[in-house]
């Protein structure tokens, strides 16, 4: 695992975006594996500035969310689908046929099946982008999921409830449950790329990097992938 304490949130977004552009310029049809929460935004916003600058373009690139409620309907404000939509894919070249999230409304057995599948299916994950949950999770895995865990459903832990609820109404309904990939299913990516913002993740990051391998820290699994790159600001890497 190799960790870069960048100097502020900007410049971890610009670090990740090299690491992207860097993929795409040697592999136009690459695989990205892609996540939602606040901290990729800036990724986000990077990515689409140098798309307008030419400097990329993902027309030829698949995507693969990590996760999704279940129960929201693609088209609900809250879900995945439509943060998606919003903070990238409307805004580059991507073509829609080629951006996958996980279907909250399927069945939920038939649809882990179905995602796992059409990952294999297309070659598999060659870069995931992760966020970090502060209780330590990865896309939904919350504390105590499998290390050898696959796509499936999980029930949120309180805390990200608590966390996650900055973006819904009050009073809205907001799912439980979600659909995610599992931890052996991010490390089968070939190379990824953990980023982390902010004072509240500094305790989580250093678990993740200094804790044993466990369990009760889902990120700490990246310990045994051979390309890990995690890039957190100064704040979030103020623990290690
Ligand atoms: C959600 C997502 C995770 C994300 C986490 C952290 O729970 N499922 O993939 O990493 O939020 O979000 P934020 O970046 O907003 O702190």
């Amino acid at each position: 695992m190799q960790v870069i304490i960048a100097g502020s949130p900007g410049e971890v977004a610009s670090l990740a975006a090299d690491r992207i552009e860097r993929l795409l310029a040697r592999h136009k049809a690459a695989v990205l594996g892609l996540a939602t929460g606040s901290t990729p935004i800036a990724l986000y916003q990077e990515l689409i500035a140098r798309y307008h600058r030419n400097q990329l373009s993902f027309r030829e690139v698949t995507t693969f969310n990590l996760d999704e409620y279940v129960g929201l309907a693609p088209e609900h404000p809250q879900s995945y689908r439509t943060f998606m939509q919003r903070q990238l894919f409307d805004r580059i070249d991507i073509d829609p046929r080629n951006t996958h999230i996980p279907n909250g409304q399927h069945c939920p057995t038939e649809e882990a099946a179905a995602y796992e599948t059409r990952i294999r299916s297309l070659g598999g994950i060659d870069l995931q982008v992760l966020g970090l949950g502060r209780n330590g999770h990865i896309g939904f895995n919350e504390p105590c999921s499998s290390l050898h865990s696959r796509t499936r459903i999980k029930t949120l832990a309180e805390a990200t409830v608590r966390d996650n609820s900055r973006f819904f109404e009050p009073g809205e309904f907001m799912p439980k449950l979600a659909i995610t990939m599992g931890i052996a299913t991010i490390l089968e990516a070939r190379q990824i790329l953990l980023l982390a913002t902010g004072s509240a993740k500094a305790e989580a990051v250093r678990t993740m990097v200094e804790g044993p391998l466990s369990a009760s820290c889902p990120a700490s699994a990246l310990q045994q992938h051979p390309n890990t790159l995690v890039i957190v600001d100064s704040e979030a890497g103020s623990q290690l």
